[in-house]
């Protein structure tokens, strides 16, 4: 398994993810770049939103990707469960989520075999294995049903040796817990978990990213963010 610690160029001070998302919640959404997440899940073809009835969002967050999934009809449930009590305020006040929990990705408690999607949207890196979310995803979802990860690319987080930060009220760059996982690492986690890969996207640092920021020029065409599509079998 690769360790963070021997790519890491920044050296930051690192916090866990409930004490760092929880500094960072008031000013998230400023910094979070939709072209890392949103656009990969504009590309995705295997899945028809607008048919989904139950959706479980884990890692929800602020409830950005609940409010991309409304906005592509997702008119079902949608449930989301994350482990930051800050950040789930501002998702029960954007009001995207029919149902918002305290929770673990990899244990959360919800509906056995109850969704026909399960998405979750920048989290993996924060997950020191893939192995237990990919198997409570699996918990989750019902026959046909699907598991679409999106994640920062393992090549931008090792050529860029940046960890997930922020940067909070003193002007102090903090990193949040962050792991490395090889696309293979997704795809052996996955396979073992019982899913069937049915799509896959990579993003890369193109013009859309340079206008944003220019001083990731080194990067350019450099791998950024990926998108895996899940599907289990049965009938949907
Ligand atoms: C970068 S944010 C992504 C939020 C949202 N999906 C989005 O795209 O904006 C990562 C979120 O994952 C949550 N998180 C990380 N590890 C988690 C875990 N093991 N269980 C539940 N939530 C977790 C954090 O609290 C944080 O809200």
């Amino acid at each position: 398994m690769l360790d963070f610690s021997d790519f890491d160029t920044r050296g930051y001070r690192t916090v866990d993810v409930a004490t760092g998302y929880g500094q960072w919640v008031g000013t998230y959404e400023d910094t979070v770049e939709d072209v890392m997440d949103l656009a990969l899940l504009e590309e995705l073809t295997a899945v028809d939103w607008g048919r989904l009835r139950h959706v479980a969002d884990l890692g929800c967050g602020t409830g950005r990707t609940g409010a991309w999934l409304r906005q592509r009809g997702v008119s079902g449930t949608l449930d989301g469960v994350d482990l930051t009590p800050g950040m789930l305020r501002v998702a029960r006040a954007k009001g995207a989520h029919d149902r918002l929990a305290e929770g673990d990705v990899r244990a959360t408690g919800l509906e056995s075999g109850a969704y026909d999607l399960v998405i979750s949207s920048l989290i993996d890196e924060h997950l020191p294995e893939l192995g237990p979310y990919y198997t409570e995803a699996g918990r989750l979802a019902a026959p046909g049903g699907f598991c679409v990860v999106v994640a920062i690319h393992p090549h931008f987080i090792m050529a860029s040796g940046m960890p997930t930060h922020f940067t909070d009220g003193s002007g102090e760059h903090i990193a949040i817990s962050t792991h490395i996982h090889l696309l293979s690492d997704h795809v052996t986690a996955g396979l073992g978990a019982g899913w069937r890969l049915v799509e896959m996207r990579e993003g890369i640092v193109d013009g859309r990213w340079l206008e944003r920021k220019p001083q990731w020029e080194k990067y350019r065409n450099h791998p950024v963010s990926a998108a895996l599509v899940w599907q289990r079998d049965g009938a949907a």
